[in-house]
C-alpha cells in the first residue's frame, strides 16, 4: 500500500489544460521574490506593492509607482523551455516568472480543484491570485497543489517563477553533460474532482502468482460512509465493488486466467476503468512479470535480450526539450527502426507521453533519475532531493508495465559517502515499488593497472539487480582498435547490461574509419565494440550513446561539434549515420 500521496494519472481525468502563451518578465536578481534585504516577499505582511510579482498589483491612477506588468509583458509557449524561445535566452539560467489569467466555473459546488504540472526545470513557486499554492524542487517530475480556496469563477491569474540555476546541492548538480533547458516544460492542467476523489492507485500482476492483479486504490477527503468504488476491465470481465476503509484506501487481490501478458511483441494493455460514484478514471494497464534469475532478465518466465538505445529528452531537430506525444513518435520511430525492444530515458524521467507510448509500441523502459556524477553525497538536503524525485517517479510510473528497471544514479565516484547515499536510495525505491528491477550506471576498474583488463568491482554491483555500466572502449578510452585486445573479466553472476557505449561522428562528414569525427569511424567503432561486447558471458543487452545528437555548452570543438554531442546515430539534421545500420543489423539477429 502506498504511503505516499499522488495525484496519479492526470491524462485520464477531468482537467482543463492552461497551456498557451503565458506573459513572463525575466528576474535574474530575483527582484520579485526577495527584497532589498533579502527578505523573500511571499513572508512579508506587507510586501511592496510597487515589485512584488506574484500580487500582479495594478496602479490605481497614474500617480502610483508600480515597476512590473505582466499584461504588456512578452510571452512564450508553455509547455516549452525558453532557451529555445528567445535568442537572448538561449544560455539563460536565473528565474523568470509566468503569468497565465483563466476563468473558472467548477462543474459541481463541492468540487475540488488542482493546479498540476508535468514538470518544471528546477525550482518552481506557484501563486493563485496573490496567494502561495506551493512550491517544488526537481526538474523532470510532476508535481500539484490543491487551489479550491483560491480561485473564482472569473478573472483568476496564475504566477509561476522558475529558477533554473544549477547548484552544487541539486540533483543533478552544477556540471552535466546535457543542456540546462529552464522554464515550464511540460503541460500545466487544471483538475477537478470530486469533494472524495480517487487519488492514487496501482494495479499489478502479484509477484508470486501471476494470474492474479494485486494493488490498492487511495481515496482523497472526507469518507463518507459505506463508499464504494469500482474496478472494471471489461476485456477481462472484471467488475468488481469494494467497500472503502477507514483510512480510504482499498487493497484488492483479483485472480483471472484469462490475461493476455504484455510484452514487446505482444504489448497488451487493458482498458481499466475505476469508478467513484461520478469521478471515471479511465486508464491502460499492462501486466507482466519481470525478475532475474542468474545471468537472466525473465520476462514473463522468458529469457530477454535488451535491445536497447539510450535517449535524452531533446528534440534533435527543433533543438529544444521534448514535451509532446508527436515528439516521441518521432524518436520512439527512429527507436523501432533500429529494432530496439528497449529504451534507456536518460538521465532523468522523461514526460508521461513518452512513457506511455512506449509501452503501447512495446519498449521495454529503464526509468533514471539524475544523480549524475558529482552531487554532494554527504547533503541530506541533496539526499532528500533524490529520494522525493525517485517517489514522484516510481508513483507517476509504478503502473507502467513497460517500465521493468528504476536506475538510481549515472557514473557516479565510487567512496564510502557515495556508496551509503546509493544503498539508502535503493532501499527507498524497494521499499515503495519491490516490483521492478533496481539499477544504475557503476564504474568500470582495469585489473592490477592493465589497460587491456577490465572488470567491475564498484560495491553498488553487490546491491543491483543488473550489473550495468558505460564503457567507451575507442572513444574515451584508445581507438577502435584497441575493442579486440580487451579482455573483459565479469565475476558477478548476473545480468550484465551495457547502459552506454559508442562514439561520436558528425554528421555528413564522411572520410575513412581512422579519422576521428568522420560517419566512418563511428561505424568501425559500432562493429568493433558490438563483437567484444558479445564476448561477455552474462551480455544480456546494451542501450548505447545514443539515439540522436544532443545540445551540451560542454562540446565545443568548432566545426564538429558546435555545441553538440555527436554520439547520435542520428544527426540533428534527421539523417541517419553509418553506425545506425550496424546497430540495426545487431539487433535483427540477436
Ligand atoms: C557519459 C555520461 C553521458 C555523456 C556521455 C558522453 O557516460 O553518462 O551523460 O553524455 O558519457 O561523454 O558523451
Amino acid at each position: 500500500m502506498s504511503n505516499l500521496s499522488y495525484l496519479q494519472n492526470p491524462l485520464g481525468r477531468r482537467k482543463t489544460t492552461l497551456n498557451g502563451k503565458w506573459n513572463y518578465i525575466i528576474d535574474l536578481y530575483e527582484s520579485g521574490y526577495w527584497n532589498y534585504r533579502g527578505i523573500p516577499k511571499e513572508k512579508m505582511e506587507n510586501p511592496p506593492l510597487s515589485d512584488t510579482y506574484f500580487l500582479n498589483y495594478k496602479p490605481k491612477d497614474k500617480s502610483e509607482r508600480i515597476e512590473f506588468d505582466f499584461d504588456v509583458s512578452p510571452t512564450m509557449n508553455i509547455p516549452g523551455d525558453w532557451n529555445s524561445q528567445v535568442e537572448k535566452l538561449y544560455y539563460y539560467e536565473g528565474s523568470i516568472w509566468f503569468k497565465k489569467s483563466f476563468d473558472y466555473k467548477k462543474k459541481k459546488e463541492d468540487n475540488r480543484v488542482f493546479v498540476h504540472f508535468g514538470a518544471a526545470n528546477y525550482r518552481t513557486d506557484v501563486y493563485i491570485n496573490g496567494k502561495k499554492a506551493g512550491f517544488h524542487e526537481g526538474g523532470f517530475t510532476p508535481f500539484y497543489f490543491e487551489i479550491t480556496d483560491f480561485i473564482k469563477e472569473k478573472d483568476n491569474f496564475i504566477i509561476v517563477r522558475v529558477d533554473a540555476r544549477r547548484k552544487k546541492t541539486s540533483v543533478p548538480a552544477l556540471n552535466a553533460d546535457w543542456w540546462n533547458y529552464g522554464g515550464i516544460t511540460r503541460d500545466v492542467d487544471l483538475i477537478e474532482t470530486p469533494a472524495c476523489f480517487i487519488e492514487d492507485y496501482k494495479l499489478q500482476l502479484k509477484k508470486t502468482d501471476k494470474k492474479a492483479i494485486v494493488g490498492y486504490i487511495k481515496l482523497n477527503g472526507n469518507m463518507p460512509e459505506q463508499k464504494e468504488i469500482t474496478i472494471c476491465i471489461p476485456e477481462l470481465n472484471i467488475d468488481r465493488k469494494y467497500k472503502v476503509g477507514e483510512n480510504g484506501t482499498v487493497d484488492f487481490e483479483i485472480l483471472n486466467n484469462a490475461i493476455t501478458y504484455w510484452c514487446p511483441e505482444t504489448p497488451k494493455l487493458y482498458g481499466v476503468e475505476l469508478i467513484n460514484d461520478q469521478e471515471i478514471i479511465n486508464d491502460k494497464i499492462g501486466f507482466r512479470t519481470i525478475e532475474v534469475k542468474g545471468k537472466e532478465i525473465l520476462l514473463n518466465g522468458k529469457p530477454q535480450f535488451l535491445k536497447g538505445i539510450s535517449i535524452h529528452e531533446e528534440n534533435p531537430i527543433r533543438a529544444n526539450r521534448n514535451y509532446c506525444k508527436e515528439d516521441a513518435q518521432m524518436m520512439l520511430g527512429w527507436a523501432k527502426e533500429l529494432g530496439c525492444n528497449f529504451v534507456r530515458l536518460a538521465h532523468y524521467p522523461h514526460n508521461e507521453y513518452m512513457v506511455r507510448l512506449a509501452e503501447e509500441m512495446g519498449f521495454m523502459i529503464w526509468d533514471e533519475d539524475p544523480v549524475y556524477w558529482n552531487i554532494q553525497f554527504t547533503n541530506s538536503f541533496t539526499y532528500d532531493r533524490a529520494v522525493d524525485m525517485m517517489k514522484e517517479l516510481v508513483n507517476r510510473d509504478k503502473n507502467r508495465a513497460a517500465v521493468i528497471i528504476w536506475s538510481v544514479a549515472n557514473e557516479t565516484p565510487v567512496g564510502e559517502d557515495r556508496n551509503k547515499f546509493l544503498v539508502e536510495l535503493v532501499n527507498t525505491v524497494k521499499s515503495i515499488d519491490d516490483s521492478r528491477l533496481v539499477s544504475a550506471a557503476l564504474e568500470v576498474s582495469q585489473v592490477n593497472g592493465n589497460a587491456h583488463h577490465y572488470t567491475i568491482d564498484d560495491p553498488m554491483a553487490d546491491v543491483m539487480d543488473i550489473v550495468s555500466f558505460n564503457q567507451y572502449l575507442g572513444w574515451y578510452d584508445g581507438t577502435h582498435e584497441k575493442c579486440a585486445k580487451l579482455k573483459w573479466d565479469i565475476k558477478q553472476d548476473k545480468p550484465v547490461f551495457i547502459s552506454e557505449c559508442g562514439g561520436g561522428a558528425l554528421g555528413g562528414f564522411f572520410a575513412d574509419e581512422n579519422t576521428r569525427w568522420s560517419e566512418e569511424y563511428q561505424e568501425k567503432l559500432y562493429q568493433e565494440m558490438i563483437k567484444m561486447l558479445n564476448k561477455i558471458p552474462q551480455f544480456r543487452g546494451m542501450s548505447p550513446w545514443i539515439l540522436a545528437d544532443f545540445r551540451s555548452p560542454k562540446r565545443n570543438l568548432t566545426n564538429i561539434q558546435d555545441g553538440w554531442n555527436r554520439k547520435g546515430l542520428v544527426a540533428e539534421t534527421g539523417n541517419k549515420k553509418k553506425a545506425f545500420e550496424i546497430l540495426k543489423n545487431f539487433y535483427s539477429i540477436k
